[in-house]
């Protein structure tokens, strides 16, 4: 059984990964530009795979894995696109993708040459970076 802290950890990291994932895939849906609809499903697939991988970590540690529930902010995020258009929640999508740039990075156990848990994070900055400037979804094409 691995240490209780572990096991936090553990949680956390998942339920990240569920409100990512829950968010990407709403904008997905809510998104009127196709080539942005078609990164936000994408983003939601890789936050897919990274659920899965704490998943796992959690079984590992002898935990049944609870049901996905966003959480409220998850939820909130998504009503706010659905109510004043994906690009109103941008900028809090942004920080929280750069607040998170080095998320994993230090914690115990934590191989920094395994890329499967972040392997959406630099394409979501770039994203975010030409989503800022919205006058354009050229920029947003070349990531597909
Ligand atoms: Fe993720």
């Amino acid at each position: 059984m691995a240490p209780r802290d572990d096991v936090a950890r553990f949680r956390t990291n998942w339920q990240e990964e569920v409100d990512a994932a829950a968010t990407y895939g709403a904008l997905a849906k809510i998104e009127r530009i196709e080539t942005l609809a078609e990164v936000y499903r994408r983003l939601a697939a890789a936050e897919e795979a990274h659920i899965g991988f704490w998943e796992s970590k959690l079984r590992d540690a002898g935990i049944k894995v609870p049901a996905r529930r966003p959480s409220v902010r998850s939820r909130v995020t998504v009503w706010l696109a659905g109510r004043f258009g994906t690009q109103s929640v941008i900028p809090a999508l942004t920080m929280k993708e750069q607040a998170g740039r080095h998320g994993y990075d230090g914690q115990p156990g934590w191989n920094v040459s395994d890329n499967s848990v972040r392997g959406s994070k630099p394409i979501a900055r770039q994203l975010f970076c030409n989503v800022g400037r919205w006058n354009s979804n050229l920029a947003i094409k070349q990531h597909l």
